[in-house]
């Protein structure tokens, strides 16, 4: 099989057969096949798109490229989540322990924050003592004891996936919907979960930008998970401002366990019971009405934060975040806090520029390697709708550096719009399938 005809047959418009990308993207792997070759089928994909069937191959071609990691061994009903990333979003911190305290399984491997976006293993290193880095044997008897644990992605699943995604970012092919479909499912698939739900986020601050896009990416992943034989869910959710109050580590945490407390702010609550209840109503243990009431006895009662107290434990990190987070988690030097320039109601946040603020200050990474700052981060106090008077604060800056203040200050500010006429405030969710 020649891989010009491969080339060809994607230019012309013509689907890929199985075949073909097996020997495309194996031996684009092996080095067989060079990155020009690789570069140009990327770009016909990105112009003539693929069919369901295609997205399906080539996410089992890259799938089969790497390590799998297999839960069938583990007690209970293995459940996971993704989500293609936001910023303050810290949905995992408050949804595993209030999956894990209603007997569900929640094994998780996550990533490191990148750009504008956080990653949930960045959030959790905040606490002190508190290991990501976990062998798969400790992995495992952490989630039957306690029936959760968070680690980092071990470097062998999907390498394909990794290859074809630093070639993507160099040949402007990133943002296809089935490329970005299928590099996301060959990572969750090769975690052998029973069940998978998806939050796709739209807006701003998300990859997706417009809700038409976003239910296309939920729909082909969903797609791609049925005929892997998942029992799979996703929600299309809002990302035109940060989820929460809360961006930068430590204050995330902290923010996630006053959710766990029931005092935390609506919208994440609000998603995480959303997320917890398609979980529940997936696994079979409950219906619609029982779901929604499971998840909220689960927090009210006080159940989930003692769930995340023993998952705290569990993986080395101090128990005592829970009942004194401020004396616990890393706290900055200085606080200052960004008033508002005019008066009238808050009309859109750009959420994108709310994260590469929260990044400047060190709460996130411009390059794989750079150092992360658990203590500095953005109190978002103003959202869109609400109402603002000149001077009245509208953010607080958490920082140990006063030039980097200055210049996520400045973004912060740019990232506000106002309006003298008063603003609806964004639906948080637009699609639960
Ligand atoms: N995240 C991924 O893992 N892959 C993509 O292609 C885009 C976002």
């Amino acid at each position: 099989m020649r891989i010009y005809d491969i080339i060809l047959k994607k230019r012309n418009g013509y689907p890929n057969t199985k075949e073909e990308l097996q020997a495309l993207i194996e031996g684009y792997v092996k080095g067989d096949v060079p990155d020009y070759q690789v570069s140009a089928w990327l770009m016909a994909v990105y112009f003539n798109h693929m069919t369901a069937e295609e997205r399906s191959d080539l996410t089992e071609v890259m799938l089969n490229s790497g390590e799998k990691i297999d839960l069938s061994h583990l007690k209970g009903v293995k459940v996971d989540k993704h989500s293609t990333g936001g910023v303050g979003d810290k949905v995992t911190l408050v949804l595993g322990p209030i999956i894990a305290s209603l007997g569900l399984t929640f094994a998780k491997l996550s990533g490191r924050g990148l750009g504008h976006t956080g990653g949930t293993i960045d959030k959790l290193e905040a606490i002190p003592g508190f290991r990501t880095s976990l062998e798969k044997e400790e992995f495992f008897s952490i989630v039957n004891r306690v029936g959760m644990a968070v680690a980092g992605q071990t470097a062998n699943v999907a390498p394909a996936d990794k290859k074809l995604y630093a070639l993507r970012d160099v040949t402007a092919t990133v943002d296809e919907i089935s490329l970005i479909a299928s590099s996301i499912m060959s990572k969750k698939l090769a975690v052998g979960s029973d069940i998978i739900v998806l939050d796709v986020k739209t807006g701003s601050g998300a990859f997706m930008k417009t809700v038409e896009d976003a239910r296309a990416l939920a729909q082909a992943m969903l797609d791609i998970g049925k005929r892997h034989g998942r029992k799979i869910s996703a929600v299309v959710s809002d990302m035109n401002q940060p989820l929460g109050t809360m961006v930068g580590n430590a204050l995330e945490v902290k923010e996630a366990i006053e959710t766990l407390k029931g005092n935390g702010p609506a919208d994440l609550f609000e998603l995480s019971r959303v997320i917890a209840e398609r979980m529940v109503l997936l696994a079979g243990i409950a219906d619609s009405a029982e779901a929604k009431s499971m998840v909220h006895e689960a927090v009210f009662s006080g159940k989930a934060l003692k769930k995340f107290a023993e998952f705290v434990q569990a993986q080395g990190g101090d128990p005592k975040v829970i009942e004194e987070p401020e004396s616990v988690l890393p706290k900055s030097r200085y606080e200052f806090e960004v008033r508002c320039p005019t008066e009238g109601y808050v009309k859109n946040i750009d959420a994108q520029e709310i994260g590469i603020s929260a990044m400047i200050l060190g709460a996130g990474r411009e390059k794989k390697d750079d150092h992360i700052d658990p203590s500095v981060g953005i109190k978002v106090l103003k959202k869109i709708g609400d109402r603002v008077e000149k001077g009245e604060p509208i953010a607080v800056i958490y920082a140990n550096d006063l030039d980097k203040y200055e210049r996520a200050k400045e973004r912060l500010l740019e990232a506000y719009e106002f309006s003298s006429i008063e603003t609806l405030k964004p639906k948080l969710i637009y699609e639960v399938y």
